[in-house]
């Protein structure tokens, strides 16, 4: 059996008294590529947070490829897009990968750089100009760029699609399916369940601190009886938007 990238175990996490994260179990196998979904506020960038010990967990027990995630060399093997992404304004897009991959110990040649931007639609003459100028867009391919480049093993981006044009939208899911194929581990967020239907072979839905549901997106929609993800979505949180 594959490794496990991303391991929780009875996971909880509350906020004051708002308990966000009820027990939260999960077990990602190297090589998957996953999907988090759920709705506005169901917990999705504190459960990111917490793997990434960005925040002190209640109690349960979170491990990244087999080591306990508050040991800081576990996080050696993963990159991290934030879902709101603020690269230090001053620097130009070149700087800004410099310092991104330097940070890990790596580079990228002038060539991997510019085919990077290029597969992201991205102008290169962007990579001179400092990030303040950048659109919404821009800023979000940067990020995307950064964590691409860094060829780590394990990619955590929270909403990874947030402000991209349907092209950057398409490219993008290339180069996800592209990583997937390279054997790399993806843990994602997003909104738009038929990117998740896209690129996911195992999915959960996060609803009111708990996972309502956990599987191949095939089984999401197989589970509600529904030939698309969206109502099979609405179904499992027992939304009576659900026509
Ligand atoms: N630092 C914080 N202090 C207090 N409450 C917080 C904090 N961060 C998040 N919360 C609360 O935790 C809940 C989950 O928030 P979270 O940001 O994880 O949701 P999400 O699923 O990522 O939502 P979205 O889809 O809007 O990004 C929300 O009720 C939010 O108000
Ligand atoms: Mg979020």
């Amino acid at each position: 059996m594959a490794q496990s990238a991303v391991r929780f175990d009875q996971v909880r996490k509350n906020y004051g008294h708002q308990a966000v994260l009820q027990g939260v179990d999960l077990d990602i196998a190297a090589g998957t590529s996953f999907g988090l979904v759920g709705i506005n506020g169901a917990g999705k960038t504190t459960l990111i947070k917490c793997l990434l010990d960005f925040c002190h967990v209640d109690s349960g027990r979170i491990e990244i490829f087999g080591t306990r995630h508050s040991e800081s060399h576990a996080r050696a093997r993963l990159a991290f897009l934030p879902e709101r992404f603020m690269p230090p304004y001053f620097l130009t897009g070149r700087d800004f990968l410099g310092y991104m991959l330097a940070r890990d110990d790596r580079a990228a040649s002038e060539d991997r750089v510019r085919a990077m931007f290029a597969a992201l639609d991205l102008d290169a003459a962007a990579l001179d100009k400092p990030v303040r100028s950048y659109s919404k867009g821009m800023t979000q391919k940067l990020g995307l760029a950064a964590c691409l480049l860094a060829e780590s093993e394990l990619l955590i981006l929270d909403e990874p699609m947030s402000g991209l044009d349907p092209l950057a939208r398409a490219r993008v899911k290339q180069l996800l399916r592209q990583l997937r194929e390279q054997g790399r581990t993806l843990f994602f967020t997003s909104h738009a369940l038929s990117d998740v239907e896209e690129i996911c072979e195992y999915m959960v839905v996060l609803h009111q601190g708990r996972l309502r549901f956990s599987g191949s997106p095939q089984a999401l929609m197989q589970d509600y009886a529904r030939d698309s993800m969206e109502p099979a979505f609405l179904q499992c949180i027992g939304s009576d938007a659900d026509g």
